[in-house]
């Protein structure tokens, strides 16, 4: 149990891999963050891979990622917003990983990183990621326990992580 994984799953800008960082700091454990790593295996950055070849190819590089993850263990893992949507993903991710939601209401999640233009599938209107946002609550919502980050520090969101794996015996 103690070996488990915390995967923090959500959508962009929710946090992941602040509180990620932060949270595997506080237990000691190593941090990734998928979408560095698939920039370090790459050598292009996220928003490259989407100009240069495609969001395919980007997500069968963290298809790819994910399986090379599994096995891991003691490793907080911040995915990107879409890694999780894939069921073949979740299913490796969950086989040794508690899977945390980290949730933000869209006008938040514009008003943490709007136009900051490093998200190629923000570039659309409001409205597009209002209905991409949509469209992936109900998969997000599968999480094991979510944490609501609106109006809240990066250490309250990890102490509640904590207070949950505590409670249900990984802290
Ligand atoms: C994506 C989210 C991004 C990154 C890519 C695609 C998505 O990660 O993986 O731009 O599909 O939601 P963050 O959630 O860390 O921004």
């Amino acid at each position: 149990m103690e070996q488990q994984n915390i995967i923090l799953i959500g959508f962009m800008g929710t946090g992941k891999s602040t509180v990620g960082r932060r949270l595997a700091r506080f237990l000691g454990w190593e941090f990734i963050d998928t979408d560095q790593e698939i920039e370090s295996v790459t050598g292009f950055s996220v928003s490259e891979i989407f100009h240069r070849f495609g969001e395919k190819r980007f997500r069968s590089e963290e298809r790819l990622l994910v399986r090379r993850l599994n096995g891991r263990g003691q490793c907080v893992i911040a995915t990107g917003g879409g890694t999780a949507l894939n069921p073949e993903n979740w299913t490796q991710l969950a086989q040794n990983g508690v899977m945390i939601g980290l949730y933000a209401p869209v006008e938040i999640v514009l008003r943490r990183i709007g136009q900051r233009g490093d998200r190629p599938l923000l570039k659309g209107t409001h409205q597009d990621v209002a209905e991409l946002w949509c469209e992936r609550q109900e998969a997000y919502a599968k999480a094991e326990f979510t944490v609501d980050t609106t109006d809240k520090s990066v250490d309250e969101v990890v102490g509640i992580i904590l207070g949950y794996l505590e409670r249900r015996g990984q802290g």
